[in-house]
């Protein structure tokens, strides 16, 4: 409308401008053709009335002259009449004659362009025409027309020719204006299909691809600008900001319009359980919820989350509702509740024996139950209907965390089409092979499909998803963008390591290091200069936790210096404990560290002390910043973000990291000491490294995996998906047809 505007107020106003040009140039024309109108008539007037006149001047009778002229003069635009003697004297004239008219000047009147005369009456035309008799001039007779109706007919085609210009105007304006919107709208829809990635133009229900051929030569040109725009504006938001709690503020107020983020876990970040008469609030072992808990403070929002503890239900209010977190509320945790049955299908079952094996190569055999596969659609749908109500708007941000929840995506879509969703895969995603024994794996990938950006931490990760999709669903595979389009709808597959907060919060690393080491040493029964390794793991198959205690007996065995001089703590928290798996790998775990112990009991100091028990985040980073060396051996992991808090913790820049090569955190830190956990003498022949390794090496290393993380922390990792979540919705309203 307003580009409308703009066009047509000019155009109407040139056309105005032009009409009062022409006018006064047809004006000055008409008055020309009238005058000569005038003149020919003044002529024919004179040769009808010749002859009267003649004979009246003859009977020499002034007053029967008079009346012969007063007869002539009838004629409506015959003026005045007047008669020149040749004899000189006077005019014989009538009463309209005008004073101005003198006999003596009648030449004047021989030139055209002289015949109209201004008088008060208005314009009058003025003839002379000869009088002869018998061969001699009696005199000059004056015709004097009445020209004001010439003045009437230009007023009037004045009026006419400007409406005309005007009319002329609005008509050549709206044809301009219509033909205008017309292409700018093709040219548009052209564009947004481009942008789409649908190729170009086509009518609907046509054959494809009726491309519209101006658009055809820049396809490729326009995507690829479009890329390169997005990610030179992502390059520098990122490298610009400082990635804090404040900076992911700033993205939710500035690109999300200041919207309130909605997270779903499976685990929730508090815990509130009853001991005795207490009631006692404690943090999961869990990197999801590590990574999460210091964005959602940043962000508030809610938090939806199974409500798992013994006393979560006594401290929600009537919609399910307990701030958190205890102390500092920031943010809502919204509690779903789940019966026996569905948390034994649904998370026991099809999450933790079904999927979790099939994603982590470990060799555990995944186990497929029709009936857990059955709760754990049930246990989606509840959290479907738990982010509708949570949801404030009809296009919330929701950020659907790991495998617990593969079909959740696609039953929120369905609640909140217009909903921004970002679905995090936190564990690995196998090959398209593995994943092929899941029974259901095409639900599966049709639920994440839901999403509107779907996350994994590494590029191989992404890649596996994508050739999963390929081979098990009809859906477009774009290898180029990463994206697949699957029911029409478009699902960016992107990568985003996840990380930790950065710097650590004062009340992990507020207590000093040689504090740290002494009391983790006298606590332990260990003198003070014994050398002491960390591991801090929950107490699951896929953490390599046996390969590497039999790396602790090698190292004992190839270098016996070490018995006695080095022990090895295992903080293992239980870890759904429910399923013979993990009771059994709690058993051989158990009988390994006794076994190892028993081997080397002649030292001073246990070689393995193993706590299976709950630590609170305190206790952990204690014993990290107690300890020489840390292992984090996984036989597969996502990321493992245990390898990121050590390095966190350690701002004395001491102590050695061992990381297994099949964690996604050891994409990122090369400069750890990088081990196949399977290759026990390969392990062992690393802690014995570690152990030697001279302070300065420590440090050099230490500096630029701490400084990797300082960078790439997790509110990086937040705020590069909310980032992208504000790019696509803003492209979204640019794909909206246009209103
Ligand atoms: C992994 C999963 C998380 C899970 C955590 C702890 O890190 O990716 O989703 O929360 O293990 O497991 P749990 O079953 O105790 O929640």
């Amino acid at each position: 409308m307003r580009l409308s505007l703009r066009f047509i107020i000019p155009l109407t106003l040139a056309l105005a401008a032009i009409a009062y040009a022409v006018v006064p140039l047809v004006d000055g024309l008409t008055l020309r053709w009238f005058a000569r109108d005038i003149d020919m008539r003044s002529n024919l007037v004179a040769n009808v009335v010749h002859d009267s006149i003649q004979e009246s001047l003859a009977s020499g009778s002034k007053t029967r002259t008079l009346r012969v002229f007063d007869k002539i003069i009838e004629d409506e635009r015959l003026y005045a009449l007047g008669f020149c003697s040749a004899s000189g004297g006077p005019p014989i004239a009538t009463k309209t004659f005008p004073a101005e008219i003198g006999c003596a000047d009648l030449g004047v009147f021989a030139d055209p362009s002289k015949k109209v005369l201004q008088s008060d009456k208005g314009p009058l035309h003025v003839a002379v025409v000869g009088i002869d008799a018998d061969g001699s001039r009696l005199g000059d007779l004056v015709l004097v027309h009445d020209m004001s109706f010439v003045q009437r007919r230009s007023e009037e085609t004045k009026r006419y020719v400007f409406l005309f210009f005007i009319g002329l105007g609005a008509v050549v304006s709206l044809i301009t204006v219509v033909i205008a919107q017309l292409s700018w709208r093709g040219w548009m829809e052209g564009v947004r299909a481009l942008m789409r990635g649908e190729g170009l133009l086509r009518p609907a229900g046509t054959a494809p691809p009726a491309t519209l051929p101006e658009l055809r030569p820049i396809a490729s040109d326009l995507r690829a600008l479009i890329r390169d725009m997005e990610s030179e504006y992502r390059a520098r938001d990122e490298s610009q900001v400082t990635w804090s709690p404040e900076a992911l503020r700033t993205i939710l107020r500035d690109d999300l319009r200041g919207e309130d983020i909605l997270v779903v876990s499976n685990r929730e970040p508090y815990i509130h359980a009853r001991r005795g008469d207490r009631i006692e609030v404690s943090r999961p072992a869990s990197g999801l919820v590590t990574a999460l808990e210091p964005v959602m403070r940043a962000c508030s929002g809610a938090w939806i989350a199974h409500g798992s503890g013994t006393a979560d239900r006594d401290v929600v209010d009537a919609n399910d509702h307990v701030m958190v977190p205890p102390g500092k509320p920031s943010y809502t945790l919204r509690r779903v509740w789940l019966t026996d049955e569905e948390e034994a299908g649904y998370y026991y079952g099809f999450s933790n024996e079904g999927l979790w094996p099939l994603c982590h190569i470990a060799h555990v055999r995944p186990t497929f139950r029709t009936a857990d596969w059955k709760q754990y659609n049930e246990a989606n749908r509840k959290f479907a209907i738990a982010v509708a109500q949570e949801a404030k708007t009809a296009d919330p941000i929701v950020l659907v965390q790991d495998y617990h929840f593969a079909l959740l995506p696609r039953m929120i879509r369905e609640k909140l089409p217009d909903a921004t969703i970002i679905t995090f895969w936190h564990i690995p995603w196998p090959n398209p092979e593995a994943f092929a024994i899941c029974p259901w794996r095409e639900e599966l990938l049709n639920g994440l499909l839901g999403s509107s950006i779907l996350g994994f931490h590494t590029r191989f990760h992404c890649n596996n998803f994508l050739d999963t999709v390929d081979r098990t669903l009809e859906a477009r595979v774009d290898r180029e963008t990463f994206e697949v389009t699957y029911g029409g709808k478009p699902t960016a597959v992107k990568r985003y390591p996840i990380s930790i907060e950065w710097p650590p919060a004062d009340t992990l690393t507020g207590k000093p290091v040689a504090e740290c080491r002494a009391d983790v040493r006298r606590r332990n029964g260990l003198p003070p200069d014994h050398f002491v390794g960390i591991g801090v793991d929950r107490l699951d198959y896929t953490k390599g936790i046996i390969e590497r205690f039999l790396a602790i007996e090698r190292l004992f065995d190839l270098e016996p210096r070490w018995i006695g001089r080095f022990s090895f703590i295992q903080i293992a928290a239980p870890s759904r404990s429910k399923i013979e798996e993990y009771q059994e790998f709690e058993t051989r775990v158990r009988a390994l560290a006794d076994r190892i112990n028993g081997r080397f009991a002649g030292g001073s100091a246990p070689p393995i002390l193993l706590k299976v028990e709950h630590h609170e985040p305190p206790e952990v980073y204690e014993h990290y910043r107690a300890a020489d060396v840390c292992c984090v051996t996984s036989l597969h992991d996502g990321m493992n973000l245990v390898a990121k808090e050590f390095l966190a913790s350690r701002d004395d820049e001491r102590g050695v990291l061992i990381l297994s090569r099949f964690t996604g955190a050891s994409r990122e830190l090369p400069e750890a000491l990088i081990v196949n956990p399977y290759d026990i003498d390969q392990c062992a022949a690393a802690l014995h490294l570690a152990l030697t390794m001279p302070e300065a090496e420590q440090r050099d290393r230490m500096r630029i995996m701490r400084g990797l993380i300082s960078e790439f922390n997790v509110y990086r990792w937040a705020g590069r998906m909310l980032l992208d979540a504000a790019g696509m919705r803003k492209r979204g309203k640019l794909r909206e047809p246009a209103h």
